[in-house]
């Protein structure tokens, strides 16, 4: 890299934190060759950025009205709902996701519904040119007076652009693409993305102006760019799923309008992302009945009870050591659950291969799937059916007992919406829990007592 003029210093690719020196590893997160040197902002560049635009006042917080601040509906109802019931003004929302995933198309399909003569939104591409955008647009019938392209890179021809124009939405797709000239360092470098985020942010701010970045993830799971982003934007929400598949979900990893572990579905159609408003349906749509291994849970998605189905297969190991593999569970807890299984209820499955599917592509990872995990294993090494009206919500604990779980009448009205008849759940669960129409709920204290009646 040219050396650059002025007063330098390093900065950490990986966790934004700035040293005087060059060092093979990071002070700060330990990261091998992590340091990139950097123009250091000075102090006039810093107060250009900085400058208030005008005073502000201080009052007391019995003064301050939040009714002047209505949400902004969206079209998709999946959406709003990750959104934690609108669009905030003057809230910063990341979206994050992989390549390929959706996140241009979401946001082009929903800017182009929302806007009106009186909700003017800019889509700021640095990514595609506005051909591109045009020929997407069409595809999805997204095309709109009142939605402004503008191709640009440079963060304040972007900030320019917004004060011309006066947009009521700005997305800005994506972060990685813009820079500022204050700065020297490639676009898309640490402090680049946090300088540029950082205007936006001032600027979304002081015009109660909701804005949206795209943001792309790494081979690893991360934000590119450095950590620091989901410290500054005020929600941040990935776009995951599986590109061969059709289901994306939009999960609210922080929000600070809403609650967290939200989730949107949507399936991806020819023509854009469609809404998918009853989830357990589709991850329930392909469940064979007459197999042995399959059992159905309910996990709760922030506030929202999803059924799936998890699958499990034990066969007799063939050499050497036992395998475990799991799709969409943690392995770690199918060992704890293995190690239940063989101790507190007598199944040998120390000398089985156990392979674990949590079917449809929703990542489970709360301790109330133990028990349908568990009566799935237990329906495989037996080779028998389990009844497939019947849902299994309980965290197991090491003593092979049921421990109660939360929202257990959110998770056993969604159970009995989709046709369910029985529901083995912890005695816990117990108290104060109203009566079904047409679910029976049948209470267990320990795993023993329900593989009981659940495998014959
Ligand atoms: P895109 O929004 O460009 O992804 P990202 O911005 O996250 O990189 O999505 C591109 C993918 O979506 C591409 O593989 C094609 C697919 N797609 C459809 O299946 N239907 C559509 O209507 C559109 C616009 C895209
Ligand atoms: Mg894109």
């Amino acid at each position: 890299m040219a050396k650059a003029k002025g007063k330098t210093h390093f900065v950490c690719q990986e966790c934004g934190a700035a040293t005087p020196k060059w060092q093979g590893k990071c002070p700060s997160c330990g990261s091998w060759n992590s340091l990139i040197e950097e123009r250091v902002v000075t102090t006039s560049s810093r107060d250009a950025v900085m400058r208030p635009r005008h005073t502000t006042q201080t009052l007391p917080l019995s003064k301050i009205s939040a009714e002047n601040m209505p949400r902004k509906q969206i079209n998709s109802h999946e959406f709003n709902r990750v959104l934690g019931g609108g669009l905030v003004p003057g809230s910063v929302v990341l979206v994050g996701g992989d390549p390929g995933i959706g996140k241009s198309t979401l946001l082009l399909q929903e800017a182009a519904t929302l806007s009106t003569e009186n909700y003017k939104i800019l889509y700021i591409t640095g990514e595609e040119s506005a051909e591109q955008i045009k020929m997407r647009a069409d595809r999805l019938h997204a095309v709109s007076d009142f939605l402004y392209i503008l191709p640009e890179t440079e963060i304040e021809s972007a900030l320019n652009a917004i004060e011309r124009i006066d947009p009521k939405l700005v997305i800005v797709d994506s972060i990685q693409t813009m820079y500022t000239s204050l700065l020297e360092s490639a676009p898309g470098s640490v402090s680049q993305v946090r300088e540029c985020t950082l205007k936006l942010i001032q600027l979304a701010k002081t015009r109660a102006l909701p804005v949206f970045l795209v943001g792309h993830v790494t081979k690893e799971g991360y934000l590119a760019g450095p950590k620091v982003l989901e410290h500054m934007v005020d929600t941040l929400l990935l776009f995951e799923g599986d590109r061969d598949h059709f289901y994306r979900i939009l999960r609210s990893v922080k929000n600070r309008f809403g609650s967290t572990r939200e989730i949107g579905v949507f399936e991806m159609t020819e023509n854009g992302l469609k809404d998918v408003p009853n989830p357990s349906a589709v991850f329930l749509a392909e469940r064979q009945i007459k197999t042995s291994g399959s059992a159905v849970i309910c996990c709760m998605e922030g506030t929202r009870p999803i059924l799936v189905e998890v699958q499990a297969l034990a066969t007799a190991t063939k050499y050497g050591y036992p395998q475990r593999t799991t799709t969409g569970m943690d392995v770690k807890r199918l060992i704890l659950l293995l190690g239940v299984l063989e101790k507190r209820l007598g199944y040998h499955v120390g000398s089985m291969d156990v392979f674990l599917n949590a079917v449809g592509g929703l990542r489970i990872d709360e301790p109330a799937a133990d028990l349908g995990v568990i009566t799935s294993i237990a329906s495989s090494v037996r080779n028998r059916e389990i009844d497939p009206n019947t849902i299994f919500i309980a965290e197991v604990g090491l003593g092979g007992e049921l421990r109660s779980v939360s929202h257990i009448e959110a998770r056993l009205r969604e159970a009995e919406k989709l046709g369910f008849q029985r529901a083995i759940i912890p005695k816990g669960n117990a108290k104060g829990l109203r009566e079904f129409n047409n679910l029976t709920v049948i209470y267990a204290a320990t795993a023993f007592e329900a593989l009981q009646n659940a495998v014959q």
